[in-house]
């Protein structure tokens, strides 16, 4: 009999190759990335399905500021229709929101959008959506050391306490498990500084295709092949 499939907890996602899937096709950038927020809809309905409990999604990155001014506008202005328009959808689909990042470099009026979704969905218990934005994993490791250093300079807690485990409390990430699964969508091979400290024993997944035709079933072929792995954690 086929073992039954395991869920990853927390799956982790690089939304990649928006603007190659415009490209070949003659469209415009936005359009792809239009295209990509459909695939967001799709994951996120199939991990609340699946019963997958955390979806990391890297939405947009600190480098990606050096994009034209006008693809960065319209990608904002994207994310902030999304949250109006998305969120009486996640309250029916008890969908709690979450971000992490630099979330003031954000434009005022996508952060207010922000904040009332989070706000609004806080009591949710289904899955937790984490949106990065404007994130840097080694800005966010940093961010942790200065905290720490805080922590430290200000009496609370001695040097000698630090660990793995401590530290992790001083990330963005400190209410969430690490992801279990990490999939990165059009075929690249990097893990362009995300999650850098919570991906240490995560599981990877690399698909060709374009993130803005990722759909319900590919989504299950990533879990399908997790479920195979054998994670060792550096045992045996
Ligand atoms: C990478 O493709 C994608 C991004 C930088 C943005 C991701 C944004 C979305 C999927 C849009 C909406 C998001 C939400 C949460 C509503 P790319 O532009 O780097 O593609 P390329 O490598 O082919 O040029």
């Amino acid at each position: 009999m086929a073992s039954p499939v395991k869920i990853p907890r927390h799956i982790a996602i690089i939304m990649d190759g928006n603007g190659r899937w415009a490209r070949e096709r003659g469209f415009s950038r936005i359009r792809g990335h239009e295209q990509g927020a459909e695939s967001v809809r799709a994951v996120l309905r199939a991990c609340g399905e699946v019963g997958v409990e955390f979806l990391t999604l890297y939405a947009f990155s600190t480098e990606n500021w050096k994009r034209p001014k006008a693809e960065i506008v319209a990608l904002m202005k994207l994310l902030e229709r999304f949250l109006k328009k998305e969120t009486p959808e996640l309250m029916e689909q008890n969908v709690k929101l979450q971000a992490i990042g630099r979330l003031t470099d954000l434009p005022p009026a996508c952060q207010s959008e922000l904040h009332r979704s989070i706000e609004k969905t806080s009591s949710n218990t289904g899955v937790t959506l984490i949106l990065a934005l404007s994130y840097s994993a080694r800005m966010e490791i940093i961010d942790g050391v200065k905290s720490l250093l805080d922590a430290v300079e200000r009496g609370h807690i001695d040097k000698a306490m630090i660990d793995v485990e401590m530290f992790s409390k001083h990330l963005y990430t400190r209410y969430y498990p690490d992801p279990d699964l990490l999939i990165r969508t059009s075929g690249e091979m990097r893990i362009s500084n995300f999650l850098l400290w919570q991906l240490s024993y995560t599981e990877m997944y690399v698909t060709p295709k374009m993130w803005p035709e990722f759909r319900k079933e590919d989504l299950l072929d990533a879990i399908n092949e997790y479920s195979k792995r054998q994670r060792r954690y550096g045992g045996l």
